[in-house]
């Protein structure tokens, strides 16, 4: 076992929530991209930070003072993260109700939205690390998180 095979197994037995980062780029384009590395930084200023890989369809879109959303997902949400984890379904991901694209676009049913703009963007080899500042937080009082644990949801 390499050093790599081993880390992979040891941050499979981490307990994740599983997020869809959203946003709408200068061409008008919908991105979306299933994420599990969101962290909070600080709250003054209010502020998370997410890795997104080089190669995602939504990287290129992330720029600084560019707008997001990080929608939390609920159990019954893992179709969504099926959609925007999977490259063969990039042109479906929009292609349902379940979003509003008024502005920056948002799941409706989330378990929670983050609303952020990009304040720094640090690259580290084949990811960009992405700290936001939050700008707005809508959440549900009952708790009902998508967890992705050992590469199943439960
Ligand atoms: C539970 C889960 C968590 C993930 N977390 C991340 C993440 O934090 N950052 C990332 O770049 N990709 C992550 N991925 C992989 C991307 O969702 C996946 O590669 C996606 O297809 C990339 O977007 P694209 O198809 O538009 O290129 C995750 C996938 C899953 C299933």
């Amino acid at each position: 076992m390499t050093i790599q095979d081993n880390f992979k197994k040891a941050m499979r037995s981490y307990v994740y929530s599983v997020s869809i980062m959203s946003n709408i780029d200068d061409n008008k384009n919908l991105n979306a991209i299933t994420v599990s590395s969101v962290t909070s930084v600080s709250i003054d200023p209010p502020s998370l930070l997410v890795c997104i890989n080089k190669t995602a369809g939504i990287h290129d879109s992330i720029i600084k003072d560019s707008k997001f959303c990080i929608n939390l997902l609920k159990k019954s949400q893992q179709d969504i993260s099926n959609l925007c984890s999977s490259f063969q379904e990039e042109e479906n991901r929009f292609k349902n109700d379940k979003w509003d694209t008024t502005d920056i676009p948002f799941l409706k049913n989330a378990q929670a939205n983050i609303f952020c703009k990009v304040d720094e963007i640090i690259s580290y080899h084949t990811h960009s690390i992405v700290v936001a500042k939050v700008t707005e937080s809508k959440y549900s009082n009952e708790i009902d998180t998508l967890i992705y644990v050992d590469g199943s949801y439960e």
